[in-house]
């Protein structure tokens, strides 16, 4: 089977507070970015990997990730667009035609350890059309008026789960749905969800979670 990873690094990390875009910030001596090519690289046999990083930001990603891919084998950067839903898109454009399986991950999930790759491509591989890595919501969830601050009756958490990356496709149903889909999505299983194909899940990483605010690179 033939696979190729989507590294989506092209947000501008606005919650992060850094002068630089989120992927480029350090984390214990790398760059987000590099933290996650590393749990990519730990695959066998190394997938087609495309980064898709901001504009001002594809050379330096380049180098960034011919230092932890080594060579060139196999790597595309390209530039994002101003949604995640766009950056995926132009990172789709890149994917080799021959890829029958598409993982679509976040480099702000810097840390997600390379068995949750290997646990979302064997579901794929299995047959399921799109996988998700998710976790049990262990909080109490409440609607919450941003205005007003006036919290809601609390949602049944049984049935809710956390959803996250990398998330894994069948390259061809994954090709279809995003040709259809318009408007934005946080993730890629919503643009699959809005063609009619079923998601499943498989089990997630508890203890990686994704870098949104400046307290998330304390460690
Ligand atoms: O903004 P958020 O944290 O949801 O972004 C999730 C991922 O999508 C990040 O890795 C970010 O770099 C990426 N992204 C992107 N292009 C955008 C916005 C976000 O590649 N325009």
């Amino acid at each position: 089977v033939t696979i190729s990873v989507i590294v989506v690094a092209a947000g501008s990390g606005e919650r992060l507070g850094s002068p630089r875009p989120k992927a480029f910030v350090d984390l214990a001596g790398q760059t987000l970015l590099e933290h996650s090519l590393q749990a990519v690289r730990g695959l066998s046999p190394l997938p087609q990997v495309v980064v898709v990083a901001p504009e001002a930001w594809v050379e330096p990603a380049r180098e960034l990730a011919r230092g932890i891919l080594g060579g060139d084998a196999g790597l595309s950067v390209v530039a994002g667009g101003t949604s995640r839903t766009e950056s995926v898109r132009r990172g789709l454009g890149a994917v080799s035609t021959n890829s029958e399986i598409v993982l679509i991950h976040d480099a702000a999930r810097a840390l997600t350890p390379t068995e949750v790759f290997s646990r979302v491509t064997g579901a794929v591989t299995s047959g399921a059309k799109g996988v998700i890595p998710t976790l049990d919501v262990v909080d109490t969830m409440v609607p919450r008026n941003r205005e007003t601050g006036v919290t809601s009756a609390a949602i049944d958490r049984d049935g809710l789960a956390i959803t996250q990356t990398p998330q894994g496709f069948d390259a061809v149903t994954l090709r279809a749905a995003f040709s259809v889909f318009e408007g934005d999505a946080t993730d890629d299983a919503e643009v699959l969800r809005a063609s009619g194909v079923d998601v499943i899940s498989v089990e997630g990483d508890r203890d990686t979670l994704k870098v949104t605010y400046p307290h998330d690179l304390e460690v």
